[in-house]
This record gives structure tokens, sequence and C-alpha cells, in this order.
């Protein structure tokens, strides 16, 4: 095993070659540290309350899947068998692509434009993957760290449904993409922030409410966009342990923030809002637009102004602030914030589209 610890996530895009089959020898692990005043807590009362969290515990175990047996992975072509695509598909594929009508797009030719297309899929399934692995770290430290019996319980299962999370996102951009993209800086900022703070509850919000949030508006944007069958199927699994892992969140930090003190909930309260700001301005692809030689703020604010994140954004405030509200996080502080960003208008939205139990409940669908 070859280990090599460096100081920041890589910068670079890494590709794949189909040809390699390595042997546990041949990997070379980059490994970054991180360090975590971790403050964990034994339970020695193992009375189950038979609560909602005990309930969200049962579902993880028999809502449980296989990345390698209940994905159709062989619906499509692996990247380096796909053949080219025909006329009609290249049409297909860049009629109403959403870069139409931006100067540097249209400059480009077709060829270009296909590469495009594929960069932006590869920079999105990059930061789901990591977006993955933060939730990984995050969960184990939440099983350590949450202070009652059925919460360790539950942040145990929702563990092991991460760790499925970043082997079908690594499967997927390995076998049908072929290259990924390092972690984004406004990603990578969130998940340091929650992993090395020492407040357990901060991680809690930060992962349940924000990260969960995130994750969901973002699978469901994908979801729709996509009309590769296999991600679809593969979001469809991802999509139903998240929208648990984000009721786990609200159920518990409904009961939790409440005992805080007004300081307390205060500081809470901002964090969520700063996560929110992270999210809106700073979750962007820029370095696709590095890499294909855009100047980087323009194309930012034609993304802005062309409103081509506007989807996500409007699914993830839909989702995070009703939630915010629910566990009292919605204070007099972070108001006036959220008002000026326009979207304090979701916190009359009764609750998060995803925390509803009939759906939870539903057996998968692995046809569908
Ligand atoms: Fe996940
Ligand atoms: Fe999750």
């Amino acid at each position: 095993m070859h280990i090599r610890y460096v100081d920041g996530a890589p910068r670079r895009l890494e590709h794949f070659d189909p040809q390699v089959d390595l042997t546990a020898a041949d990997v070379a692990h980059v490994a970054e540290i991180f360090r975590t005043p971790l403050d964990g807590a034994y339970n020695w009362d193992y009375h189950v309350a038979d609560d909602r969290i005990r309930r969200l515990y049962e579902l993880g175990k028999e809502l449980n899947w296989n990345a390698a047996t209940d994905v159709g992975w062989g619906q499509t072509p692996d990247w380096h068998a796909a053949p080219a695509p025909t006329p009609s598909r290249v049409e297909e594929l860049l009629t109403d692509f959403p870069w139409n009508g931006y100067a540097p797009f249209d400059a480009f030719d077709t060829q270009q434009k296909l590469a495009f297309v594929r960069h932006e899929v590869a920079w999105a399934l990059s930061q789901f993957l990591h977006g993955e692995q933060g939730a990984l770290l995050v969960a184990s430290q939440l099983a350590s760290c949450a202070p009652s019996f059925n919460a360790k319980l539950y942040a145990a299962s929702q563990t092991f449904d991460e760790a499925r999370h970043v082997e079908v996102f690594n499967r997927y951009v390995r076998s049908k993409v072929g290259f990924t993209y390092p972690v984004t800086g406004g990603l990578k900022d969130l998940l340091d922030k929650i992993l090395t703070d020492e407040r357990w509850d901060l991680k809690f919000i930060g992962m349940q409410i924000v990260l969960e949030g995130l994750a969901l508006a973002a699978f469901h944007t994908r979801r729709n966009e996509t009309d590769d069958p296999v991600l679809k199927e593969l979001l469809y699994l991802v999509i139903r342990d998240e929208a648990r892992h984000v009721t786990f969140g609200v159920n518990y930090l409904e009961e939790f923030v409440a005992t805080l003190s007004e300081q307390e909930r205060e500081e809470r309260a901002e964090f969520a809002y700063q996560a929110c700001v992270v999210s809106r301005d700073r979750l962007i692809g820029t370095d696709v637009f590095r890499y294909f030689g855009w100047d980087v703020d323009h194309a930012r604010a034609a993304l802005v102004e062309r409103g081509l994140n506007a989807d996500f954004l409007n699914m993830l405030y839909a989702r995070i602030i009703p939630n915010l509200k629910r566990i009292g996080l919605l204070t007099d502080g972070v108001r006036p914030k959220f008002e000026e960003m326009g979207v304090l208008d979701f916190e009359h939205l009764a609750t998060d589209g995803d925390i509803d139990w009939r759906e939870l409940e539903r057996p998968l669908d692995l046809e569908g």
C-alpha cells in the first residue's frame, strides 16, 4: 500500500485507463489529513425508545440495496466502448443546451461543444462523488458523537448508505464518464468546516440539513435532466436514502435545538445561513470554464444572469428553509438575511417535500 500525504485536495483532472487492472499493491493513495477535536459519547442506557429515529433505522435496513447488482450497469456501453454519437444524437444533445447563445460557447465547433457537455457532466458527478465521501466521513463521526442510542444506530446505518453512494458514483464516473474533476472550493470549505468543527450538533446541522439538502437538490435536478437510464436508476436509489437522512436530521434536531440557549441557536442559524451563501455563490463549475479557457468571472456572471442554476437553487431553498424553520433555526438574526437573498417565501412551504413517511416507507422499485 502506498500512501502519499498532500496538503490540500489535488487540482488536476484524473483520467481513468480502462485497460489497467490494478491490484492493491498498485494503488497509490493520495490522502489529506484533517484534525478534529471530536467529543465522543458512550450511551449507557440501552433502552430502545420506539420513536421516529428507530423507525428510520428499521427502514434503512429494509431498503438496503446493492450498488453492484441492483443497478443495470449494462444498459449503456462504458465510455471507452461507446460509439461516436450519430448526427441526430448530436443534435439532440446540443439543441436546447443551456449555454447556447453564450458567445464563447457558440464559437466552439461541434466537437468542442460535445466535449464541453461531457466535461460539465464529469464536473457535476465528480462533486457528487467528493460530497458523498465527505458525507461518509461525517456520518461516521455522528455515530461516535451522537449522545442518544437510536441516533448512534441510525448514524451507523447512514454511514453504510454513504459508503454505497461513494461506491456507486465512483463506479459511474469511472465506467461511464472516464475522468473526474477535483473537488470544488465551496464544497471543500463546507466539508472542512463540518468535519473539523468541535460542536457535534453543528456537524449534525451542517450534514443533515445543509449538505443533505444540497445533495437532494442536485440529485433531483440531475435526474430530471439526464436521459441516461443508468444514472437515472442509481440516482433513484441514492435519493431514497438521502430523503431518510434529512428526515433523521429534522426529527433529531427539532428536539435538540430547543435545548440550546438563544445565543447558541443564533450561532447555528448563522452557520446555516453562511452555508446557503456558499452554496449559492461557490458551487459552480468554474474549473470547467477554466479548462476551456473561458474568462471565469464572465462565465459565472452569464450563468447567474441566464438562471442556469436556478432550478437547483430553488430546489435547495425549498428544502433548507422549511427545515430550518421546523428545527428552530430561522431565527430573528438570520431572517432579514434570508429575506435579502429573496428566499424567505420558502418558509411557507409546509415541509421539505422529501420528508413524506409514506414515500419513505414505499418498497424500492428496482425496475424503475
Ligand atoms: Fe449520500
Ligand atoms: Fe446522505
